[in-house]
């Protein structure tokens, strides 16, 4: 079995949507330092394109979790596999994904960060799959909305393969 990819955002398209998200993310914090919770491993790569084009002080921290279920539909218990280095008490935080699917990794952690006293908590995600969501998680910035397909490149994988793809792909397999 291969996979063949398919381009639906290019690496252009990709660079000026996250342009504009930063513009819009460095008005709505004028004169505050955002601190960037960062998703291993996929929200990494839509982060460093977006701290680097924000205009506000940024500070960064990284956390991962793991949502376990059969195959490909995700349970919803969902654990952490490496926490946050800092507090973020009083802080202005915006956690940043690569995508939102059901919804139940990104309901976690914005359940489990509210505890955690920040002054904001704010959501930011590269792509969003409304058809898909099963939780009634808030998201504040979207890069694109795409439909239920299943996409590659740009930090998210298949198999763990196509993370470093610089444009988003959708993928289906061929037998051959
Ligand atoms: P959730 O269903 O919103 O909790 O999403 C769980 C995780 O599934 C995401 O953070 C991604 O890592 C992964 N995921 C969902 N849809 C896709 C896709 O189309 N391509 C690659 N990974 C995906
Ligand atoms: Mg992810």
């Amino acid at each position: 079995m291969a996979e063949k990819v398919e381009v639906m955002y290019t690496s252009d398209q990709i660079a000026e949507r996250i342009k504009q998200m930063a513009d819009e993310i460095s008005a709505d914090y004028a004169g505050k330092t955002l601190h960037i919770i960062s998703v291993l491993k996929g929200g990494v790569f839509i982060t460093t394109e977006l701290a680097k084009a924000l205009t506000i002080p940024v500070t960064l921290d990284f956390m991962s979790v793991a949502s376990y279920g059969n195959g490909t539909v995700s349970s919803g218990d969902v654990r952490i596999m490496k926490d946050l280095d800092d507090s973020i008490v009083g802080r202005d935080v915006l956690v940043v994904e690569d995508i939102v699917d059901s919804g139940r990794t990104l309901k976690y952690l914005y359940d489990n960060l509210k505890t955690r006293m920040p002054e904001s908590l704010k959501l930011c995600t590269l792509l969003d799959k409304p058809d898909r969501r099963v939780t009634d998680i808030k998201v504040d910035y979207v890069g694109f909305e795409i439909p239920d397909e299943f996409v590659v490149g740009f930090g998210l994988d298949y198999a763990q393969k196509y993370r470093n793809l610089p444009y988003i792909g959708s993928v289906s397999v061929e037998e051959e």
